[in-house]
């Protein structure tokens, strides 16, 4: 059988390099070998965990969220509560028990592209009415609430070596590798919104798949909340132009170059919040908060005791409130 490598290898030799984005897209999606299509390497265990899954707090914020949103639109008929890029589904089945126990009446949809996945969230989901689509754009506009927790890092970015773009290209061993290219001025602009100075030679990922992904998401909220978290900034933050923007994980750990055994590790990249901010602008979404995800839990009241006589729960609630991590939490109304 052939690999995601020699396809991609084949698919460079007939129709030239390919963007970074379009190597990520296949690396992560790729119906037979990607990273996410085949599902199984999310979760404990896995080659990640995220915090969604770490602790029950986080469960418990997003719920609370979803039932003032409730509230506040007057207890509307007909409201959903939409996770887009449910992973595991772990954290979609404690949002709806703990909201079918508060009384809510609601319609759980999940948004996932991923086959496998969609099938390991429908296993964690048995027994609770809920109800998939694989694209945004195929949620009708309903009121309601939607949440995503590290679904923009994944998507696919765009590779700069300031002003050039970078490609993905085949040496005559069949080795993926860089070749430089000149970038779009659409890109370039991309990032001169956030970083309006970038230093030449200096690597920066952005991401263009951002803005109508938004705006899809938006399109299915008619009157409500959407609430991302992932991590990431804004600006110089996000875009130093000093550190690798893209990264890769396999098994938790740090992975190898990107452009080796695509398929085998997740590859990520930070998301600029300034973008997503200008990108729910657009779509006539209004920023509510901005804040650090241990601010968010802390605003839900949960917190955790002194260090001695911790329990290992206690230990992975600490690690969601450490304010070291650059987890932020946007929240946008319309
Ligand atoms: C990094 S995982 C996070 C999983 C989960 N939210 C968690 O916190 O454990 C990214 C998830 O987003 C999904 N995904 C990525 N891009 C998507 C898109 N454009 N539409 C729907 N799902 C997407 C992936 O298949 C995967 O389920």
């Amino acid at each position: 059988m052939t690999s995601l490598r020699e396809r991609l290898v084949a698919r460079i030799r007939a129709d030239g390099p390919l963007t970074f984005a379009q190597y990520m897209e296949a690396a992560l999606f790729d119906d037979e070998a990607g990273f996410y299509a085949r599902g199984p390497g999310i979760g404990q265990g896995g080659h990640f965990a995220t915090s969604a899954m770490a602790h029950p707090a986080f469960a418990d914020a997003i719920a609370a969220e979803a039932a003032a949103t409730w509230d506040d639109l007057g207890r509307p008929a007909g409201f959903r509560v939409t996770e887009v890029g449910p992973g595991t589904g772990g954290l979609a089945r404690r949002v709806a028990e703990r909201l079918a126990a508060h009384g809510l009446a609601f319609e759980l949809v999940l948004v996932e592209r991923s086959h496998g996945l969609a099938e390991r969230q429908r296993e964690a989901l048995a027994g609770l009415p809920a109800r998939w689509v694989s694209d945004p754009t195929e949620l009708e506009p309903a009121p309601g609430f939607l949440y995503a927790n590290e679904v923009l890092d994944a998507l696919p970015v765009r590779l700069l070596v300031w002003p050039d773009e970078v490609l993905v290209d085949a040496d005559p061993d069949g080795r993926l590798v860089e070749t430089p290219a000149p970038a779009d001025p659409a890109l370039m602009r991309l990032l001169t919104d956030s970083v309006p100075a970038p230093r030449p030679g200096a690597r920066y990922a952005v991401r263009p798949a951002l803005g109508p992904l938004v705006r899809a998401l938006a399109d299915g909220v008619r009157r409500g909340r959407l609430l991302i978290v992932d991590y990431g900034g804004e600006g110089e933050e996000v875009h130093d132009g000093r550190r690798p923007p893209v990264r890769t994980y396999i098994g938790g750990q740090p992975g190898g170059d990107a452009l080796q055994a695509p398929g085998t590790q997740d590859i990520t990249a930070d998301v600029d919040v300034g973008q997503l901010r200008r990108a729910a602008a657009a779509a006539g979404v209004e920023t509510e908060r901005l804040e650090t995800q241990p601010a968010w839990l802390g605003r839900h009241g949960i917190a955790v005791g002194p260090a001695e006589g911790r329990t290992e729960e206690d230990w992975a609630l600490a690690g969601l409130l450490d304010e070291r991590l650059p987890f932020v939490v946007w929240t946008g109304r319309r």
